[in-house]
């Protein structure tokens, strides 16, 4: 029976999960976002990265082929968090749990694993965000089993407001399977271009998908900066008065974000 497995441990009450199975809509820089905003407000964050493409352990300085204990290992082998994490070169309050390219052949892990690990450690966190692959597969199951919170990030498209209803479907899963205290804390819209009709109509199809309350303000905008930082590796707060329209969003959402996982603490 389903309800067999379901998980009343109390733990994970601080980890996130940000997700959705479409690629390339922003799961990465959303969640780096998020960690440089809250570095740049003296809170202490965990990365951890679930996409075997590595993506958010590269752009923190951390090279997944240098790095002896991965997640991979903590959800394959049981390995402990503490053993895997390591210091990201953008801030001392920003620490990663590195990818690995082999998660690709383990994506049947033990969907505990994980919750189990972080649970460990989170205490250290003011939030744990855990980058996930774009895919509903087993890894992104183990994020949400992992998860008191779930963040999807959409983006106003036609093709990007397809598979919302799977991504809902999935949270439902878990909540249901394994994970009761999960919540769909929001959505967040990334790549809103500065004026298009199509953006706008898509916004409003969402918000009648989802409701006005679910999705997150302000949107992020489709800037050139924020592709720049991704590939130069830094964090979005390095950029100032450059980038003052996506940090001043990134803010937002991070003070938006805290906001909800101190209130369900
Ligand atoms: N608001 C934005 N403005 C400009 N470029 C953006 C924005 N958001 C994301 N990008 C760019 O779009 C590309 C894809 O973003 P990202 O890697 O964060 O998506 P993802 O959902 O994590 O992808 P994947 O599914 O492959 O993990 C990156 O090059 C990123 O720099
Ligand atoms: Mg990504």
């Amino acid at each position: 029976m389903a309800s067999a497995a379901r998980i009343y441990d109390g733990g994970v009450q601080r980890t996130v999960a940000i997700l959705n199975q479409k690629g390339g809509v922003g799961k990465t820089t959303v969640t780096l976002g998020l960690a440089s905003a809250a570095a740049a407000a003296g809170r202490r964050v965990l990365v951890v990265d679930l996409d075997p493409q590595a993506s958010s352990s590269w752009v923190l300085g951390v090279d997944p082929s240098e790095t002896s204990v991965t997640v991979a290992d903590v959800i394959e082998h049981g390995a402990r968090a503490s053993a895997a994490v390591v210091p990201s070169s953008w801030s001392e309050l920003i620490d990663v749990l590195p990818s690995s390219p082999s998660l690709q052949d383990h994506e049947v892990g033990n969907a505990k694993r994980l919750r189990k690990a972080l649970d460990a450690i989170e205490d250290q966190y003011e939030v744990v965000l855990v980058d996930c692959p774009p895919s509903l597969g087993n890894l992104t199951r183990s994020a949400l089993t992992a998860s008191r919170h779930a963040v999807v990030i959409v983006e106003p498209s036609a093709l990007g407001l397809r598979g919302i209803g799977g991504v809902a479907d999935l949270i439902d899963d878990v909540w249901e399977a394994t994970n009761p205290e999960l919540e769909l804390a929001g959505v967040v819209l990334n790549r809103v271009p500065s004026v298009s009709s199509e953006a706008e109509r898509r916004i409003d199809e969402l918000t009648r998908i989802v409701g006005r309350q679910a999705i997150w303000m302000p949107p992020l905008p489709q800037r050139v900066i924020v592709n720049q930082a991704i590939g130069e590796r830094r964090p979005i707060h390095a950029y100032g008065s450059r980038a003052a329209e996506p940090i001043a969003a990134f803010d937002a959402l991070w003070r938006k974000l805290r906001t909800v996982v101190r209130r369900a603490l």
